[in-house]
């Protein structure tokens, strides 16, 4: 990619799946944040973001979570993304999305990709990187696409011979099976709606699992604000959790979670909500 784009510099959320700063240092690129959290409200750093945007090199790469915010689970709003897009499209910048949670966040694979769509439409140019590991329960089989949008079909032209001198050596041809399956069901009208009901179904458990943990903090008088906890979206809650806490929960009740107090709340059920529920207030209420 560095042979190919003259812009060397990627700006990333503050913070950001943990597997991002791999990939593109590993590419050579160099790398600049741009404020997306805000520990205070546990929600959108929204001036921050359009603050570090608007004094963003013109022309660097800005990579966008589609949806299901990996790990805050903070996504802007529909007027917030207008905002961001108008702004990324007067400063030149190139939206480079991650779309990995793509109808885990509300159900619909058509509302979550919402964001992409605006930039689509607009007529620029975009990236997309797609995976159906979490949204087709396909993580074994490394199933995913990478879709750029060209102005004009020469350069999609241009794009596509230079992508294969990228993919000859890397892996050179794509394994199959995922591919088939993915294919498949988008295909077959009666799957493919089988596959929108069960998502609905995955959003709607995750939805109770936040409620169900909201209220057992609430019950035990858990000190702090946790409205987060139901406010945030998508497989992951940011829970305000620190690192010592965290410790704390692996040490004394076998929880496991990444140090940055991230809750995956697809592994959580309404059996084992209690039990956490009394680490995290245990975490809490122990003075380190
Ligand atoms: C934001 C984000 N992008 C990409 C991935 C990885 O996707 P894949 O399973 O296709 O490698 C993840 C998985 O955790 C993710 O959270």
């Amino acid at each position: 990619m560095l042979l190919f784009f003259l812009q060397h510099t990627v700006y990333l959320s503050q913070p950001t799946y943990g597997n991002h700063p791999n990939f593109f240092s590993a590419a050579g690129f160099a790398l600049k944040t741009y404020r997306y959290y805000d520990a205070k409200t546990c929600g959108l750093d929204f001036q921050g973001l359009l603050d570090d945007l608007g004094s963003a090199t013109t022309g660097a790469i800005v990579l966008l979570q589609a949806s299901g915010h990996n790990p805050t689970g903070v996504d802007p709003t529909s007027q917030q993304w207008e905002q961001i897009r108008q702004l990324m499209r007067l400063k030149r910048l190139l939206p480079f999305f991650d779309c990995a949670y793509q109808g885990l966040v509300s159900g619909s694979p058509n509302a979550d990709v919402e964001p992409v769509r605006m930039f689509v439409s607009d007529g620029g140019e975009c990236l997309v990187a797609q995976s159906y590991s979490k949204t087709m329960g396909l993580y074994a089989e490394r199933i995913g696409a990478l879709h750029i949008v060209c102005k004009k079909a020469e350069v999609a032209r241009c794009v596509e011979s230079q992508l294969r001198l990228v993919i000859r050596p890397m892996y050179s041809s794509p394994p199959i099976h995922g591919a088939s399956i993915v294919t498949t069901i988008l295909r077959d009208r009666d799957m493919y709606n089988e596959w929108i009901i069960e998502l609905k179904a995955m959003c709607d458990r995750i939805a109770r699992v936040r409620q169900q943990l909201f209220d057992a903090l609430h019950v035990r008088g858990t000190p702090g604000n946790w409205s987060h906890i139901t406010r945030q979206v998508g497989m992951y809650t940011f829970s305000g959790l620190n690192e010592e806490q965290v410790a704390f929960m692996t040490k004394e009740y076998h929880i496991y979670m990444s140090s940055d107090g991230r809750i995956n709340m697809a592994g959580l059920g309404s059996k084992t909500v209690p039990y956490l529920a009394d680490a995290m207030h245990a975490a809490v209420t122990r003075t380190f």
